[in-house]
């Protein structure tokens, strides 16, 4: 069921508009978790969500996944308090994915800057594969290619919050995505 949301939200004095809302993304991520189950039927995958962003796709992507499978949580940090990434990624991770067929979750992909240093950092591991779901993308402002198989929604590339997604860590909470309308 949906919540009753405002079609605006304010942070810091800059306006966010309702872009995509909750029942669209319940429908989407369930339609995502239906592919890999049926990618992944004959393995056991390891989910790696990246925090903080994904927390929400993460949990509610892993409530319709079927398979036995693992979750690690890994933290990247590009933003910092900006609406645009910084190109310096800070990762902190401790995960133990030798042999392991890893399915990276992401809130976004933007420019493609934390993926592709976390895919470098992740191959030196030795995993036996490696994909990524993400739940937005704007394939407009890639500046590195990355090759993201499970996409949510692709988006233009106006800056957005909500659903995990934050403007200068507020917004996280709200369960729809919003675009900046200001
Ligand atoms: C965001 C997001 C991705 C990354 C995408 O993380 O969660 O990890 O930026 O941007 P890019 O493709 O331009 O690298 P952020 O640094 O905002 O940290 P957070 O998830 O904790 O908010």
């Amino acid at each position: 069921m949906e919540t009753q949301i405002p079609e605006f939200y304010e942070i810091y004095g800059r306006k966010f508009k309702l872009l995509i809302g909750q029942n669209e993304i319940a429908k989407r991520v369930k339609e995502i978790a239906a592919i890999i189950n049926n990618d992944y039927k004959e393995k056991k995958p390891t989910f790696l969500i990246i925090l903080k962003g994904a927390i929400f796709f993460g949990s509610d992507l892993l409530r319709h996944i079927s398979l036995e499978c693992e979750i690690e949580v890994v933290r990247a940090r590009s933003y910092g308090k900006t609406m645009k990434s910084s190109g310096n990624v800070n990762l902190d991770m401790k995960v133990e994915i030798e042999n392991k067929d890893v399915i990276i979750i992401e809130d976004i992909v933007d420019t493609g800057l934390t993926l592709s240093k976390l895919l470098a950092k992740l191959n030196e591991m030795h995993p036996a594969s490696i994909e990524v779901a993400a739940f937005l993308s704007k394939p407009a402002q890639r500046k590195l290619e990355v090759n993201v198989k499970y996409v949510g929604f692709e988006i233009p590339p106006s800056f957005v919050i909500g659903y995990g997604l934050d403007y200068a860590e507020k917004g996280r909470h709200l369960p729809c995505i919003y675009s900046l309308a200001d």
